[in-house]
């Protein structure tokens, strides 16, 4: 049995923070659920999940997913993080809420939006432009959120503790 970290990234992220978080914890499944969306659940003891907001909203693929596997996600330890841009505190408490519905939230162990990075290499033209308009930025940039980084992967420990306890 194992953690599978199941992500969803439109410029690389999500995919990043879950790389980070995989090779800190053991025993860990990375899956990117737009190219991958089944899981062996029989495999599967510890789920953490990551998306990220664009205009507002997470990709439709990873909305799809948490629907369809909901059942397993709320029989399992759960964490969910989020990379956004988050300006405001009740941005990123909208945005939170609007990504993981509270049927999930009340569930995990860990909600929060862990940072964000912007890819100019990777982006189309409008995205630049957008990206350009609404987050003044020009150039590529990642920044990751490490406290609440370390609470995530001392929690999972936790968590994996916990299971391996009481199995
Ligand atoms: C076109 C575009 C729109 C975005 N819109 C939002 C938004 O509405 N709210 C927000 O908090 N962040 C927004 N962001 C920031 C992304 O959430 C952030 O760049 C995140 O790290 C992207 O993660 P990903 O590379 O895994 O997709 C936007 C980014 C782009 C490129």
């Amino acid at each position: 049995m194992g953690t599978l970290i199941a992500y969803s990234s439109r410029y690389g992220t999500s995919e990043k923070v879950a790389a980070l978080l995989a090779e800190r914890l053991e025993d860990v499944r990375v899956q990117n659920i737009v190219e991958e969306p089944d899981v062996k659940w029989e495999t599967i003891d510890h789920v953490i999940v990551g998306s990220s907001i664009r205009m507002g909203t997470i990709q439709d693929e990873m909305k799809e997913w948490l629907a369809r596997h909901e059942p397993h996600l709320l029989e399992r330890p759960l964490a969910l993080y989020l990379c956004a841009g988050t300006p405001t505190e009740s941005e990123r408490i909208r945005e939170l809420e609007e990504a993981y519905r509270d049927t999930l939230r009340e569930h995990a162990y860990f909600v929060e939006v862990v940072g964000s990075g912007y890819d100019f290499e990777r982006m189309g033209f409008l995205d630049k432009a957008i990206v350009r308009m609404m987050a003044k930025q020009k150039e590529s940039s990642l920044q990751l959120d490490d406290t609440k980084l370390n609470q995530l992967v001392e929690a999972a420990q936790t968590s994996e503790r916990t299971r391996s306890e009481n199995p």
